[in-house]
């Protein structure tokens, strides 16, 4: 997998999906969420696969095991880089669905890999405590679910960039942080708490970043890509 970073095409429609990317003259990495998918169905990850863009498909899933085997083992027909399921559901679950997505793979490619949700990066502590009634910091309850997501065999999580070099530390430098919640200095943070820049991101250990509204809501998208990358790459 390449280490560019992953636009999160949070869109409604293939209309303004395929716009946005003929504003590019290049294959991305790209990051398909529940918004795009919910509304549009598997044709939208066939031609995204099409036009040769590598995916990362962020279902989150978090359902009975046996129900996450068979939704992964279906999933694992498409050639997709990253795909994930939430930490809160379980070691088993998350075993399940690791079987299923090696049950549906087929053996000429390498298997797509299978990362785990911790907390979201739009909750922050007070919420985690409030809401969760989880009575820890919210590293220490990343770390756990990150410990979690090690012991059942997935590839790594989704975090913030500010847990991603603590997690690395404990579960090794292949295990993969991959980072939303990243922002060019001057942008809104909106819904997101635990955020930072992409250079800071590279320095606190993401090994990928996942970038949306600084590059798909910015006056001139191609340029805040490239900055993103430019700082995301140490130009
Ligand atoms: O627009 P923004 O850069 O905040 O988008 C972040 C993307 O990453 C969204 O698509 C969101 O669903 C996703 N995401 C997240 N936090 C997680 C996992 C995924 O923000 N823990």
């Amino acid at each position: 997998m390449n280490q560019k970073p992953f636009i999160a095409l949070d869109f409604p429609t293939w209309e303004d999906t395929s716009s946005f990317l003929g504003l590019f003259n290049e294959s991305l990495n790209v990051k398909v969420g529940m918004e795009l998918y919910l509304q549009n169905g598997p044709i939208i990850i066939e031609k995204l696969l099409k036009k040769n863009h590598r995916i990362f498909l962020d279902l989150k899933l978090h359902d009975i095991p046996n129900t996450v085997y068979g939704a992964m083992k279906g999933l694992a027909q498409y050639d997709l880089e990253l795909l994930n399921v939430h930490a809160a559901g379980g070691s088993i679950m998350m075993e399940r669905a690791l079987e299923g997505l090696q049950a549906g793979c087929s053996s000429n490619r390498n298997r797509t890999k299978l990362i785990a949700v911790t907390q979201l990066t739009s909750t922050s502590e007070k919420q985690m405590r409030e809401e969760q009634l989880i009575d820890q910091s919210i590293n220490d309850s990343v770390l756990h679910y990150a410990n979690l997501a090690k012991q059942s065999g997935l590839d790594g999580v989704v975090c913030s960039p500010h847990e991603a070099l603590l997690i690395r530390e404990h579960c090794g430098e292949d295990f993969l942080t991959v980072t939303p919640g990243i922002r060019l200095v001057d942008d809104d943070k909106g819904d997101q708490q635990r955020m930072t820049t992409p250079a800071k991101a590279k320095e606190m250990g993401s090994s990928l970043i996942v970038v949306g509204r600084s590059i798909t809501k910015a006056v001139d998208p191609q340029r805040a890509y490239n900055q993103v990358v430019d700082e995301w790459e140490g130009f």
